[in-house]
């Protein structure tokens, strides 16, 4: 692509998640980090001085935005008139993000967001671009709702469902209609390391606030279809899951019993999973993995230490199937979840609302 790179802004760009998003985009063929805005401690430092210690990439800051000084994300008007699109990681109260988020695409800006604010907005696409890209659709009805021409909010889900979402969609044919789950999830969804989280090491917490009823109900909201501008989420299948946080420091894995319709043989299963391909795929988009789903056969993968960064972190790895007594079958999956599971979630998000002509400079 030879036309200008977009212009993008990064709110809460000094956060964690924030930093993943300015790592990411380093060198991305389309999008040039030109704007970061967080609070208004930070506003009015360069980048480097307002992040100071809390660096938490294992890739250096890149040099291009060390001196970018921070805006104040509360003033909407000033810091859009500087991008063509957001990527939003700013943490405030759910209320305050709809708002914010909002009041950003009403200045003709699109946001794409890794907050949860606005995953249940009715008009707002939640997406894993290999599974839904048509939910892009809803933005005209949004549009139309805030009254913009080129303003929406997009969101990607939660990081805890790639791990096994991706997977029950390559087998929709089989017809999936009972699901029991369990997440083993890394420190990094909290927005940790061991420095700063230091209690858990060695240890596992069996709660992890809200993330529950979200691996539960976000993968029906991403099966479910567009209808009179609104999504209305899939029924099927049921889901009930357990969310664990344990001591890793990237990667959430899940171990999954599926109860199937027709139920499918081995052979069958894995043959979905390693064809599994979608739109990002199709459109050869910068941040889509060439595999999107891989099938290990070994008894002991996916490992973290050995899978967590398949495809740039942008893959899913599975093993472990096999059947199972009480349900029919069961597996063992893994994604990256501040990459896949976060911004690299919502970078390519961006790439397909881009490729689709949602996105485009103003
Ligand atoms: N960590 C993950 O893996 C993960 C995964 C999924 C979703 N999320 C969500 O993503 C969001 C960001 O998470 P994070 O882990 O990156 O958080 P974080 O490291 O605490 O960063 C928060 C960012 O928001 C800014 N901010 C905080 N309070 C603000 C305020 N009152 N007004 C304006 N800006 C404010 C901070 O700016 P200052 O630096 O100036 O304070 C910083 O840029 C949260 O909503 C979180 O729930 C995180």
């Amino acid at each position: 692509m030879s036309e200008k790179k977009l212009r993008v802004g990064i709110l809460g760009g000094t956060g964690m998640v924030g930093q993943r998003f300015i790592s990411l985009l380093e060198n991305h063929p389309w999008f040039e980090v030109t704007t970061i805005a967080a609070s208004p401690r930070s506003a009015g430092k360069t980048y480097e001085e307002a992040v100071g210690g809390r660096w938490k990439m294992t890739t250096p800051m890149p040099e291009a935005v060390k001196n970018i000084v921070v805006m104040n994300v509360n003033e909407v008007e000033k810091v859009a008139a500087e991008v063509d699109f957001v990527f939003s990681a700013v943490d405030m109260t759910k209320e305050e993000i709809k708002k914010i988020e909002e009041d950003y695409a009403k200045t003709e800006t699109p946001v794409v967001s890794n907050n949860s604010a606005h995953r249940w907005t009715p008009d707002v696409p939640m997406m894993v671009p290999e599974i839904n890209p048509e939910h892009a659709e809803v933005i005209e009805a949004q549009k139309k709702r805030l009254g913009t021409t080129r303003g929406f909010v997009a969101v990607k889900p939660n990081c805890s469902i790639q791990s096994y979402a991706p997977v029950l969609t390559a087998w929709k044919e089989f017809e999936p209609y009972e699901v029991v789950a369990t997440t083993y999830q890394a420190i990094s969804g909290a927005g940790k390391t061991f420095k700063d989280w230091p209690e858990m090491e060695g240890n596992i917490i069996p709660y992890i606030g809200g993330e529950e009823e979200k691996s539960e109900k976000e993968p029906l909201r991403i099966w479910g279809e567009v209808k009179d501008g609104q999504i209305v989420p899939a029924t099927s299948p049921v889901i009930t899951c357990q969310c664990i946080r344990v001591p890793v420091l990237n990667g959430h894995t899940a171990a999954v019993f599926v109860k199937f319709k027709k139920n499918p043989t081995k052979e069958q299963l894995i043959e979905k999973l390693t064809s599994f391909s979608g739109v990002p795929q199709e459109l050869k988009l910068p941040s889509a993995p060439t595999q999107f789903i891989q099938y290990l056969e070994e008894d002991n993968r996916p490992q973290i230490a050995m899978d967590v960064d398949f495809e740039k972190g942008m893959g899913i790895s599975v093993g472990r199937l096999r059947e199972d007594t009480v349900y029919d079958w069961k597996f063992v999956g893994l994604s990256h979840n501040t990459v896949r599971g976060a911004a690299g979630g919502a970078v390519l998000c961006a790439e397909l609302l881009k490729a689709k002509g949602y996105i485009n400079a103003k």
